[in-house]
């Protein structure tokens, strides 16, 4: 049951909270994450294999993937990854599919310094081109990165450390490739983390598009018995909104629907709208409004 978030709101200020509160209702929150699995080498070149949900995509030219190791909020120590880094500047971020998660998920237990995840997860190591950080043969896609800069945010526990990294080379699986060479996100299969122990899969039946015109009408130029419609919903109303122009309609067209609409209430007529616009049938709704 969707909550409206305009009838009572929790106001937090998190001077007044724990760090471990601060980062459960962020966690929670800031969700789903994508997850970089990340490899690793120290100065003895001994590997190291962790995940981290602090992470994303920030700039493509350059291409440059930021993850955040943090400190421990239970010790405030800081994790073998972040070392690593610090020591040699390179890694691998693999991108976690659903079949590789329980092993990703394992490989995050804090093993002693030296131990190597791959083995502890039961995962491939796959020699890297241009890094010394192995891939994990298993993900479906890898990035060979150079480490441009670690950025600190503190020293108090629960404080990241971006670690900006540049992508030098990508491989990805051919397996999740469509014919044109592109990824197919149908097959990708991602999983995100959320607050907790929640994760999220993105199967085909999660996706969904959004329809993006270069200009908009916007929400605003909707005249007002459409903008404050008891039936249509702020998505109904952000489709409406999303079209370059009104369409046109023909004598036919408006003969036609004027005789379906005939003694329907404005109320009825919204609610043959909205179901149009929850089909997808956005210019048939439009039509249907406009008579
Ligand atoms: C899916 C997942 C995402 C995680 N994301 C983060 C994160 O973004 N930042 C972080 O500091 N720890 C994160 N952790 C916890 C680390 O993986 C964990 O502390 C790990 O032991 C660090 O390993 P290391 O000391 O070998 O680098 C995550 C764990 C899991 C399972």
């Amino acid at each position: 049951m969707p909550v409206n978030p305009k009838e009572s709101m929790l106001t937090l200020n998190f001077a007044e909270l724990s760090p471990q509160q601060v980062q459960m209702f962020l966690q929670y929150a800031v969700a789903p994450r994508p997850i970089a699995f990340v490899s690793t080498t120290d100065a003895q070149g001994q590997v190291n294999l962790s995940p981290f949900s602090f992470f994303n995509l920030f700039s493509s030219n350059p291409p440059i993937l930021v993850f955040s190791p943090a400190r421990r909020v239970r010790n405030n120590t800081t994790k073998h990854t972040l070392d690593n880094v610090m020591q040699v500047k390179e890694c691998v971020i693999n991108i976690v599919n659903y079949d590789m998660v329980q092993q990703t998920s394992l490989a995050s237990t804090e093993y002693a310094l030296g131990v190597n995840e791959f083995k502890k997860a039961g995962l491939t190591p796959l020699a890297s081109e241009r890094v010394k950080p192995p891939r994990v043969k298993e993900s479906p896609v890898q990035f060979e990165c150079k480490v441009r800069e670690v950025i600190s945010l503190g020293d108090t526990p629960g404080a990241g450390n971006l670690v900006i990294a540049e992508v030098l080379l990508m491989h990805i699986a051919e397996a999740v490739l469509d014919a044109e060479g592109k990824i197919d996100q149908q097959k990708m299969d991602h999983v995100a983390r959320l607050g907790g122990d929640w994760y999220s899969r993105v199967t085909p039946e999660s996706l969904f598009k959004v329809a993006k015109p270069l200009t908009t009408l916007g929400v605003d130029a909707l005249p007002e018995a459409i903008r404050l419609s008891a039936v249509l919903t702020g998505n109904n109303l952000g489709q409406l909104g999303n079209v370059e122009q009104l369409p046109e309609l023909s004598a036919e067209e408006r003969a036609v629907l004027e005789q379906e609409c005939a003694g329907l209430s404005s109320e009825e007529v919204h609610l043959k709208a909205k179901q149009l616009l929850d089909k997808g049938s956005v210019a048939e709704a439009w039509k249907l409004l406009l008579v």
